[in-house]
């Protein structure tokens, strides 16, 4: 279990005098309260009121520790760091570069990003928006860490580093040095050989042949690879300058390091990301508030919490933000309902989060943010609804600290891999196919209807030890991807292969030999002709086996393939694609490498899924759980925990089997546990 083999070096925040706790706290701004003494004093009383032992300081707070130049104000600072500690409050530290001082963004303009269009953020604009080439920025961000680092390495309260915030699309800068760069990194990436180049990017293509290093600019429209390979190239300059501030941070602190993910996590490379930090986090902001029709967004959040999880996996991570009642930037301010907010942080929990943190622990008065929901709403009274939801589901975290560090065991995977997302954006073609994301959520819903934890993993990761791994529009084929996928089989998985996956390779040109390239052997397939249906249009199939439920067809899209050595275990019955294959399989070592040549509905692949894990010999987390009723699984050396939820209205009983009891009361929980609406239970028994 990789967070107990951590080194103590690194040790994770949630573990504190060497044993773990989950983290109940969040986004903590008391630079916005410097002119409120008695509400900095206040602060710390009320988070022990609320059960919040976790606070994420600093974030925006560069211009209060750096008001000008070289003079560094730490006073308040430390009052609020010592306070904390008296509380019994930890500290993630922020290195505060998630935003930038005025005085250095007006000396310094080149510290902010420059518009695909040449024009430049001024200091006023926003956040989130550096240049992260730039060696001012660097030289002064490098300064303010060294400074923050050094100082509080060994103060008792800080238990670990929050780098930066929410690198996101806006560090996408255009500058000179930055086209540069790219240029630099492409010369690397083509061994300096232009001609390579060329022809990895088919550039003959309408004469848009490079004759020099220097006619590459950044996201050439029509040269598909140029897009893709900016992407990449930003991707790796935000993961390095997110690594330039851990090593600022590691000059003087070895605590843990993470660095908040956010929204549709198309932005960057997260894995890549992930290798520069100790573990994971995610702010989620989920649409569910308790209406009738919310269950898609609790399954749309679901999976990205899978893949936060899935950027390392085997490892925990932490909800670092969510909000306990409404942000201020949402369509509609609709309160979340009664429990909702609880059933939405238990629910993370069971996906691996070691803790709930807000955004954020008290709203300001002014700015942008002064509507957005928090635990205690500006320097109005706390006693509030929301503040008695946070303080009762803060004593249930307490009572559940033996669920920290737990690992999240999954034995099916489903694919998402960020370049065949942008490989899709890029690519002329395929407008109105579903998308990778999308392909990935709906297989990700048919493993949570059936039942079992599932990791949502990038086309990087070592698959052998999955038992059930599925591939839904893995666009662009990585190297290695095509060897990682069949030794899964080998070493025993059930690996599902769609359609919509290996169309090209990593710049862009379709896989050499045609589809499915060198999956052809392994798949024992070859692919002819791709046809999109009309939204009203399915294809009846010839099932024998059973494999799919009764009557299903296949919808959205045929791949006319012809088997080359696989077995056809299910094909299109009637009109135009009458005969042709739409399930097959071809054993290899203890497992099989199957292909899906349509897209199903949510019922057929849930089916299918159910078939894919008893041949894989997989189980759901609990038996017979009704359809409605998510489950996931947290394990310990010596107990097992599940988290039941139930996110609709309608009440639901999941049957139990003896020997489960109530993790929070301790009470057996007898032969069933009903659920009601918007209702979860974290259950545990001995393994
Ligand atoms: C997050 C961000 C926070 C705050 C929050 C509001 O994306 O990290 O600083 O802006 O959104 O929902």
């Amino acid at each position: 279990m990789g967070v107990m083999t951590d080194s103590p070096a690194r040790a994770h925040p949630m573990l504190v005098s060497g044993s773990y706790r989950l983290l109940h706290g969040g986004d903590y701004n008391p630079e916005q309260w410097l002119h409120r003494p008695d509400i900095l004093a206040e602060d710390p009383r009320l988070m022990r009121l609320a059960g919040v032992n976790e606070a994420s300081v600093g974030i925006f707070s560069w211009a209060a520790i750096e008001p000008e130049r070289d003079r560094f104000e730490f006073a308040w600072l430390d009052g609020v760091m010592d306070r904390l500690h008296a509380a019994g409050v930890g500290v993630i530290l922020a290195t505060p570069l998630a935003a930038r001082p005025r005085w250095l963004a007006e000396a310094h303009p080149e510290v902010m990003r420059v518009h695909p269009d040449g024009r430049r953020d001024t200091p006023g604009f926003g956040r989130h928006n550096p240049c992260c080439s730039s060696p001012v920025l660097r030289e002064r961000g490098a300064l303010v860490i060294d400074r923050l680092a050094a100082r509080y390495a060994g103060h008792p309260a800080l238990i670990g580093w929050h780098i930066d915030n929410e690198f996101g699309e806006g560090a996408q800068c255009h500058c000179e040095r930055c086209q540069a760069g790219f240029r630099t990194w492409l010369r690397t990436r083509y061994d300096g050989d232009l001609d390579a180049l060329n022809r990895a990017w088919w550039t003959a293509f309408w004469s848009h042949q490079y004759q020099s290093w220097d006619h590459i600019r950044p996201g050439d429209s029509a040269v598909e690879a140029s897009q893709l390979n900016w992407r990449r190239w930003c991707s790796e300059l935000v993961a390095d300058y997110c690594r330039f501030q851990v090593a600022a941070v590691r000059r003087h602190s070895q605590a843990s390091t993470t660095t908040n993910y956010h929204g549709s996590l198309e932005h960057h490379d997260h894995g890549l990301m992930a290798q520069a930090i100790d573990y994971t986090s995610f702010d989620s902001y989920p649409g569910p508030d308790g209406s009738a029709n919310d269950r898609r967004e609790f399954e749309h959040v679901g999976w990205t919490l899978d893949a936060t999880r899935g950027f390392k996996p085997g490892r925990p991570w932490l909800l670092m933000e969510s909000c306990p009642s409404v942000p201020q930037w949402r369509q509609r301010q609709r309160l979340k309902r009664p429990g909702v907010h609880r059933a939405l942080s238990l629910a993370a929990v069971g996906q691996g989060s070691d803790g709930v943190c807000y955004f954020q622990w008290r709203g300001g008065r002014g700015g942008m943010e002064k509507l957005h929901g928090s635990v205690i709403s500006q320097d109005a009274p706390h006693d509030t609804r929301v503040f008695r939801e946070v303080a009762a589901l803060g004593r249930e975290l307490a009572a559940l600290s033996g669920v920290a560090g737990a690992d999240t065991p999954a034995p099916v995977a489903v694919l998402w891999d960020v370049e065949s997302e942008w490989a899709r954006r890029y690519n002329s073609g395929l407008a109105t196919v579903v998308r990778p994301g999308d392909l990935s959520r709906a297989w990700h819903r048919a493993v949570w209807a059936f039942g079992a934890n599932v990791d949502v993993v990038d086309a990087t990761t070592d698959l052998a030890a999955y038992r059930v791994v599925v591939v839904p529009g893995v666009f662009l084929l990585r190297p290695g991807f095509a060897e990682r996928l069949q030794a899964a089989a080998r070493a025993g998985a059930q690996v599902l292969v769609d359609g919509l996956s290996a169309w090209v390779d990593e710049d862009m040109a379709c896989v050499a030999g045609g589809r499915p390239g060198p999956l052809r052997g392994a798949l024992g397939l070859r692919c002819e002709e791709f046809d999109q249906l009309r939204p009203d249009e399915s294809v009846p199939l010839d099932d024998a086996g059973g494999w799919l439920p009764a009557n299903a067809a296949a919808v959205g899209w045929v791949d006319r393939v012809h088997a080359e050595g696989c077995e056809v275990l299910v094909a299109c019955r009637a009109g135009f694609h009458a005969g042709w294959p739409l399930l097959t399989r071809k054993a290899l070592g203890g497992g099989a490498l199957w292909y899906l040549a349509g897209d199903l509905d949510d019922a057929a692949r849930l089916h299918l899924l159910r078939r894919l894990a008893g041949t894989a010999g997989v189980a759901p987390c609990l038996p017979d759980l009704p359809a409605t009723v998510v489950a996931r699984e947290r394990v310990q050396p010596d107990r097992r925990f599940v988290v039941v939820v139930n996110p609709g209205h309608e009440p639901a009983t999941v049957p139990l089997q003896p020997g489960w009891s109530d993790a929070v009361s301790g009470e057996a929980a007898g032969e069933r546990v009903v659920l009601g609406a918007w209702d979860a239970r974290v259950l545990v028994r001995p393994r």
